[in-house]
């Protein structure tokens, strides 16, 4: 009786044992899946270097697969205190590039200084608020951070937090 308590004892505890390992195993498989791949994580943030940017230039860029354009404002170019992304002496429009009427994404016309969308003509001023057509609000600014003359997207800085309260 005694040899036979001692062996279910044994049995016990090592299924226990194999129960135990398979639960770890399990959890660590499980932790991976939820885990955003490499890919997604890089893609949370961009980093963009706005010193090459010369006074009225459009820098295109992407961030989460969305298309973002960074244009350096001219003098002449009214300033926007609720827009604006201001570094140093200089003020940069920072947008989603993404009408926002059906989403089509407009183009820049320098000529004119508005962004234009194709799809239903639809018009922008130079800080992205829509002006004329079917666009029913300004496009969106994407979180940002500024770090000296770069722009980290997908970081929310005290810059981007500001303008947010202002809206
Ligand atoms: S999608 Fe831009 S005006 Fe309609």
């Amino acid at each position: 009786m005694a040899v036979k308590q001692s062996r279910r004892d044994f049995l016990g505890m090592a299924f226990g044992g194999v129960a135990a390992v398979g639960g770890v195993l399990s959890l660590g498989a499980m932790k991976k899946t939820w885990d955003p791949l490499p890919s997604v994580q890089a893609a949370g943030f961009t980093t963009v270097d706005l010193s090459p940017l010369k006074d009225g230039e459009l820098m295109k860029t992407q961030w989460r697969g969305k298309p973002i354009f960074v244009l350096k404002k001219t003098a002449d170019m009214k300033k926007n205190e609720n827009r604006d992304v201001v570094i140093g002496d200089a003020n940069y429009t920072v947008i989603i590039a993404l009408c926002t009427h059906l989403g089509c994404i407009p183009s820049w016309v320098p000529s004119t200084k508005q962004f234009k969308c194709a799809c239903h003509g639809g018009e922008f001023n130079a800080s992205g608020i829509n002006t004329f057509g079917p666009p029913p609000r300004p496009m969106d600014i994407p979180p940002f951070k500024i770090d000296g003359m770069k722009l980290v997207l997908g970081e929310e800085g005290p810059e981007y937090k500001k303008l947010v309260a202002k809206v």
